[in-house]
């Protein structure tokens, strides 16, 4: 066994680097499966104990050499390749494609933003909704004419059943297991069912918020709504509150902003008045708080509620709603910048 290992150390170092470039071969030929020094361990297992002594330091000093071999080959392969690739690196890199976040949630987090400020928190609830908390806790029993206004989609199973049409379904699930003081925004998607349109969805998204506590006034419910629309559109924004009606507030009103008639897309948007309907809100009607075990006589309320994607539309001059759920990347990838 000594003179084979000693004819195969004589081979190794008779190598030459430059004519035995390739690799693959010399590593097949001693360290493959059935190479050489495979052979030559599986000998050396069969030895004596006395011979093993012997050989088994020639052995070492063979594979030392096989592996030193390997890896001189190994880097001048390398240093061949590098030589080879003929890489500019002056050349602009490649277009990284990276995604963005999409407009209306950058807007639902500035919002939510907005009123954590002052201290409120959030709150979420189900999509799918029954009876009770989407109406008739926010006093509209059944037949009431009010639910004519959110036209709803019912699960036909079960008309308790439905998509929720309004936020304001977390509002009362929220009252019902909570104790004022509170003071919680409900963000979230919700159902209509309307045609699809450029100014309508069958779903979209909200922000809702409600306050109770004691002596709660309507000049609150103004001091929040203003402070709100002026971080939104700036200290500036002209605000006016118009009475209007909403069957779980009394009173209730509209907000609006003065957007201006600079051009022709503001009398298209506005109507030809200026002026802009952003939110809905109100003070909360002592039948919701009955209808969830608070004391009407000790505590009131506000609630609000607004559409996400009707502001995004105004601050990103968009004119199509139905580009926010089309995911177009051409559309999306605009908003990078507000990320
Ligand atoms: N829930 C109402 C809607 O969806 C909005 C609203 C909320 C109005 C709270 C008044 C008070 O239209």
């Amino acid at each position: 066994m000594e003179e084979k290992i000693n004819k195969y150390i004589n081979d190794i170092t008779n190598i030459s680097n430059s004519n035995e470039s390739d690799v693959g071969s010399i590593k097949d030929r001693y360290l493959g499966k059935k190479g050489i020094l495979s052979q030559l361990l599986s000998e050396f297992k069969t030895l004596s104990g006395e011979q093993k002594k012997k050989n088994g330091k020639l052995l070492n000093k063979f594979k030392m050499l096989v592996n030193d071999k390997l890896k001189i080959n190994d880097s001048t392969e390398k240093t061949n390749k590098k030589k080879s690739s003929n890489i500019d690196f002056s050349l602009p890199s490649t277009f990284e494609n990276n995604g963005s976040i999409h407009p209306l949630s950058i807007l639902k987090h500035k919002i939510i933003q907005i009123f954590e400020k002052v201290g409120f928190e959030i709150s979420s609830g189900p999509e799918i909704e029954d009876d009770w908390h989407n109406f008739s806790a926010l006093n509209m029993p059944h037949n009431h004419p009010a639910r004519d206004m959110q036209d709803t989609f019912f699960i036909n199973i079960n008309p308790d059943v439905l998509l929720r049409t309004h936020t304001s379904s977390v509002q009362i699930r929220y009252m019902e297991s909570n104790n004022p003081p509170m003071r919680i925004i409900s963000p979230g998607r919700v159902y209509r069912n309307e045609d699809i349109s450029a100014r309508a969805n069958c779903f979209f998204h909200q922000i809702e918020g409600l306050y109770i506590d004691e002596n709660v006034s309507f000049a609150d419910l103004k001091k929040i709504i203003i402070y709100f629309l002026q971080n939104l559109f700036g200290e500036k924004v002209k605000t006016r509150f118009r009475p209007s009606f909403f069957p779980f507030t009394e009173p209730s009103a509209e907000v609006d902003i003065y957007w201006g008639l600079n051009n022709e897309s503001d009398y298209r948007i506005t109507k030809g008045t200026g002026w802009l309907e952003i939110m809905g809100c109100g003070m909360i009607d002592p039948n919701v708080l009955d209808n969830v075990n608070i004391d009407s006589k000790k505590y009131s309320g506000y609630a609000f509620g607004l559409g996400i994607e009707r502001i995004a539309m105004l601050l990103y001059q968009i004119d199509d709603l139905r580009l926010f759920f089309e995911n177009d990347v051409r559309f999306l990838r605009q908003f990078k910048s507000l990320n």
